[in-house]
Formats: structure tokens, C-alpha cells, sequence
């Protein structure tokens, strides 16, 4: 089995340039459906869950070549409207395909993709969204069978800025007849790139980066070259592992203006944050003032999935911090994986308070989750120390190479297979 070890203790410095984003790319892969033809993305991500989607793709027809780290798919030829279960099972975010496959073919049959780690992740708003565009959706033994003769645009209001329903309604609404628009949309940066890479193809879509979103039905849509920005959380990750360990760091790639509410809570602690055109330097002591409270909203607010490791990085603040994950009711999973540093954390329900400690000690930790497992890599880098962090597998479906990005700042990290 493999396993990621770490000597902790050591600042990080120099600069990593930041991969392509799993979220937006993962939405646009399933995008390439709608387009009768062939798509190139570049600067895409040599991740799992990409892997992943690309079988999923090719399992439909499509046919898929990589070259360097652009992706090119050809999906003029589409064989099946039904998924395989064992693909969906193993990645729920392959959900995002039903708008797609029923926007080009009116037809998808999908395994129910069941909740993981961190939550239940239900779907209930992606089909009632569909019941509501004439879609029918019959659920058996485990299967949701939906089709649909045409999909008709209407007006659906999202009861919670959902990410994946938002998504899943764009997909079926860009070749639907008619005008759909959607209100509490989410404003993840991630939406808008889907969006974005959808009008780049053809698609009418106004409203973009707002929460009222309106597509206006198109025929078809016509090949296109897009390049995928750079991955947020990714970028956030490490900004916070240079946090924990105090250095001077550049993230190359990304901007500030998606990382807000992240390089508020990192000023918060006392990090000097500094905003490049296409860059983020971020400076620290180390020394970590803590933070009254960090609550887990939609976009804009503070990332659900920065949580776990922004409180790897509270674990060794002067006092103590509030963190209230209001997002996935299993994200704290990972705590128990954390207090094996010597950290000092209650949870109660959904607030965790985390007493910061002097000191952090090397440990045997495992990886459950993706950024629950980034955020063991955060404390491994923070500890005094060996840390051996066991199924590193989580961690490579949203991150390409934790430990070459680590590295290049000066990480004692290294992954033995
Ligand atoms: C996306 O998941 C991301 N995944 C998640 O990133 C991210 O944490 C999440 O958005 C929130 O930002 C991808 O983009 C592939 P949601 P998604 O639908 O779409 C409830 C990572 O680490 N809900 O916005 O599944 C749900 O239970 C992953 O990269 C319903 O109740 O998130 C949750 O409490 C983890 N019914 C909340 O909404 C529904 O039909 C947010 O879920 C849909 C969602």
C-alpha cells in the first residue's frame, strides 16, 4: 500500500505553479456531450476523478486523447444513453452528466450515486429541476431512468444555491426549447466557467457569475478551444500549509478575486497577503493568531472545502477559533484523524472548537476524504517529526502531485509506494 511520509517542522518557500481546476473541469468534461463534434481543453488536471470522467466518457462513445495536458474529446458519436453503475459509484460527481446526455440525447439511465465521507448528497433539486423541464423520472432498483421527447425552458427556483443542480440544470437547458432561468443559482467560480466555456461553444446563457442565471435555448453547439483556469482550492491548500509553517510563498496561476474569503480568514491569523495579476504571495510567521469564528457558506463566502485545512492550521494558533461547517454534515470525519497530532479540538454538532497547541507531533494518519487528507498533509508539514500518511489515493483525485507542488517549496515530503 502506499503512503505519503513527511518531516515536518520546516518553513516553505519559493513559488508552484497551480494545476488546472478539478470543479471546473470536471462540469465542462461533461459539457463536451452537448457539442456534436470536438473540444479541446487545455491546461486540464492529471487527476483521478478526470480519469475517471474520461472513462465515463468513452463508456457513452465518446473518444478521448490526452496531449500534454490538453484534453481532446470527439463526441460525435455517442453509443448508449446509460451509464455504467461501477463508474458512477465510484465518482458521485459523475451525476453532472445526466443534463448533458438528456440535452443531446434525451435519454439517461444512471445508478442513484450515494452519498460519501463527508455527507447523504442527495439529488432531490437536480430531479425535481428535471421534472419541471419535462423530463420523466422513474427510479428503479437503484436506477433513475429519465428521458424526455423535448426539454422545455422554465423558471426554477433552487431552495439552496446548489453547485451540482445549478450545473445539471444549465446542461439540459442549453440545446432545451425556450427560455429557463434560474433563480438562487449557485456563484461558484467554477459556474461561471462552465458558462463561459458553454457560450464560448454557441450557447445563449446571461446572468453569468450572478445568482439569476437565464438561458435561452440554442440548436446545437459548434466545436471550441478552451483553456481551464486554475484550481482555487488547490491554490488555498498550500497558502494555508505556508500559513502552519510560516515562509514566503507564491502561488502561480490563480488570482485573489476567488480566494476572498480565504485571504481574509489567512490576514485574520496574521499572514501578509499579496495580490499579483495572476498570482498570490503569501507571507508568515508561523506564529498564528487565531480566528473568532470561520462558518462554511456558498460562494462567496468561506469554501466548505477549505475547512478541514484551515483548522489543521488553527490546530497551532495562540488561542482559540469557531469553525461551523453548515455545508457537509461529515466533514468533521477527519477530526479524529487530526487530534493524533496532539491537537486540541471539541466538536459539538456542527461547530468545532479548536484550542490551539504550542506543539504538533508527527503521526500515522489516514486519508478518508480528499481535503480531509490535504488537510493531514497540512499538520504533517506542521508537526515536529515524521508523519506517515496512509491511502493517498483520496488525496490524487483533486490533487495532481501534492508532494512535487510541496517540494518545490522546500517540503520534506515524499510519496513510497
Ligand atoms: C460541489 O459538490 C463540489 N464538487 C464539492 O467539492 C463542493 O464541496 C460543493 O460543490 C460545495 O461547494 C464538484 O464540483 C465536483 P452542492 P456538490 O450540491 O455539487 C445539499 C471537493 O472536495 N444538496 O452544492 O455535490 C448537499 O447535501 C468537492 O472538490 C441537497 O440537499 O455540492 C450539501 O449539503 C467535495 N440536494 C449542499 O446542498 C441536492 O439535490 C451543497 O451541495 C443537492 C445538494
Amino acid at each position: 500500500m502506499s503512503v505519503i511520509e513527511i518531516v515536518g517542522g520546516k518553513q516553505l518557500n519559493g513559488e508552484v505553479n497551480i494545476q488546472g481546476s478539478k470543479n471546473a473541469v470536471l462540469p465542462i468534461l461533461a459539457a463536451t456531450v452537448l457539442v456534436n463534434g470536438i473540444t479541446k481543453l487545455n491546461h486540464c488536471p492529471k487527476i483521478l476523478d478526470v480519469f475517471h470522467m474520461i472513462k465515463i466518457l468513452e463508456s457513452i462513445g465518446c473518444a478521448v486523447v490526452w496531449e500534454g495536458s490538453t484534453i481532446i474529446v470527439d463526441s460525435t458519436k455517442l453509443s448508449t444513453s446509460t451509464i455504467p453503475e461501477d463508474l458512477v459509484k465510484k465518482m458521485r460527481s459523475s451525476i453532472i452528466m445526466m443534463g448533458a446526455m438528456l440535452g443531446r440525447m434525451g435519454s439517461v439511465v444512471i445508478t442513484f450515486p450515494g452519498g460519501c465521507t463527508i455527507g447523504a448528497r442527495p439529488i432531490d433539486y437536480h430531479l425535481s429541476a428535471f421534472k419541471k423541464m419535462n423530463i420523466s423520472i422513474e427510479e428503479k432498483d437503484g436506477l433513475i431512468y429519465c428521458s424526455t421527447t423535448c426539454i422545455n425552458g422554465t423558471d426554477i427556483y433552487l431552495k439552496f444555491p446548489s453547485v451540482g443542480a445549478t450545473e445539471n440544470i444549465i446542461l439540459a437547458a442549453v440545446l432545451a426549447n425556450g427560455k429557463t432561468r434560474i433563480y438562487n443559482a449557485a456563484r461558484e467560480p467554477e459556474i461561471k466557467e462552465l458558462c463561459n466555456f458553454l457560450n464560448a461553444s454557441g450557447a445563449d446563457i446571461a446572468g453569468v457569475g450572478t445568482d439569476n442565471l437565464e438561458i435561452n435555448g440554442v440548436s446545437s453547439l459548434h466545436h471550441v478551444i478552451y483553456t481551464v483556469e486554475s484550481d482555487r482550492i488547490v491554490a488555498g491548500t498550500y497558502l494555508a500549509a505556508v500559513a502552519g509553517t510560516g515562509g514566503k510563498a507564491t502561488m502561480n496561476g490563480v488570482d485573489c478575486n476567488s480566494q476572498q474569503s480565504v485571504i481574509q480568514v489567512l490576514e485574520d491569523m496574521g499572514c501578509n497577503i499579496k495580490c499579483g495579476m495572476n498570482s498570490i504571495t503569501i507571507e508568515s510567521s508561523g506564529k498564528l493568531k487565531p480566528v473568532s469564528v470561520i462558518r462554511t457558506m456558498p460562494y462567496p463566502g468561506f469554501p466548505t472545502d477549505m475547512q478541514s485545512q484551515m483548522m489543521s492550521v488553527l490546530m497551532k494558533s495562540s488561542g482559540v477559533s469557531r469553525i461551523i461547517e453548515d455545508i457537509f454534515e461529515g466533514r468533521y470525519q477527519n477530526v479524529r484523524e487530526q487530534l493524533k497530532f496532539g491537537a486540541n479540538i471539541e466538536i459539538l454538532g456542527r461547530e468545532a472548537i479548536v484550542e490551539g497547541v504550542s506543539r504538533l507531533h508527527g503521526s500515522e494518519v489516514y486519508a478518508s476524504e480528499l481535503r480531509g487528507g490535504a488537510a493531514l498533509v497540512i499538520a504533517g508539514l506542521m508537526a515536529e517529526g515524521k508523519t506517515v500518511l496512509h491511502n493517498p489515493v483520496y488525496i490524487e483525485r483533486g490533487y495532481e502531485d501534492i508532494c512535487r507542488d510541496l517540494s518545490c517549496l522546500g517540503a520534506d515530503i515524499n510519496y513510497i509506494s
